[in-house]
């Protein structure tokens, strides 16, 4: 059985003075915490990339970095971007279509299919996020998140069985096996999700946040895997 996945998104937070802190915090709790069957993924902004890997490595931290958008473009002359390949030095995972890029970024189906293949031909594993079922999902994604826009920062989380239910029919109609729900998912209302069958992990904005929060989080999560 493939692990619960827990994917923290700090999206636009933290300096890296402060994104060390949390790291020392998080390392903290989780040093002596036995994981069950639980992956946990960190999605942070890009200049955090590097140095949160030297000291997850340094630390020994059970935690996977990954960027929270990827150029569509290949490297060269597209000033500002960063490409798939300098994002898989530093990370294995990306998040793509997040709502918040579509919205504010005019992000358009057709640019999330290059930038797909970008993070596919750079081997980096895709979490892809669609706010209704009948969005485009792309070939080759791996993980697929389902966020109702409703959900997303605002503590009016969808109820698991209703999450089940969409990540099930998107499941079918895309043929990916792994599928997260997100949107206000805390360390209160994450044993619902993580209980239910269909769900196989989380998507966390504001909740992974805060270390403390996020380390409670992972341990309701994980003592039902
Ligand atoms: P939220 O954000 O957990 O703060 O609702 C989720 C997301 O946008 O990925």
């Amino acid at each position: 059985m493939n692990p619960f996945l827990i994917v923290g998104n700090w999206k636009s937070n933290k300096t890296t003075t402060e994104a060390m802190e949390w790291l020392r915090n998080f390392q903290f709790s989780i040093s002596n915490f036995q994981l069950k069957n639980t992956s946990i993924i960190l999605c942070v902004p890009f200049i955090l990339l590097y140095p949160l890997k030297k000291e997850i490595d340094r630390l020994h931290v059970p935690l996977a970095l990954g960027a929270q958008d990827v150029s569509p473009f290949p490297k060269g002359a597209f000033t500002g971007e960063v490409a798939a390949n300098q994002i898989k030095e530093l990370a294995d995972w990306v998040i793509i279509g997040h709502s918040e890029r579509r919205a504010y970024f005019h992000e358009t189906d057709e640019e999330l299919v290059f930038e797909v293949e970008q993070a596919k031909q750079a081997d980096l594993n895709v979490i892809f996020c669609v706010s209704d079922i009948n969005m485009i999902v792309p070939h080759g994604v791996d993980v697929i998140a389902y966020e109702p826009i409703a959900s997303i920062g605002t503590g009016k989380n969808m109820s698991a069985g209703e999450a089940a239910d969409m990540l099930q029919t998107l499941k079918k109609k895309t043929g990916i096996t792994r599928a997260l729900y997100g949107g206000s998912v805390t360390p209160e209302t994450v044993r619902d999700y993580s209980k239910v069958e269909g769900i196989d992990g989380v998507l966390v904005g504001g909740a992974s946040l805060d270390p403390t929060a996020f380390f409670q989080l992972i341990d309701v999560a994980s003592s039902y895997m």
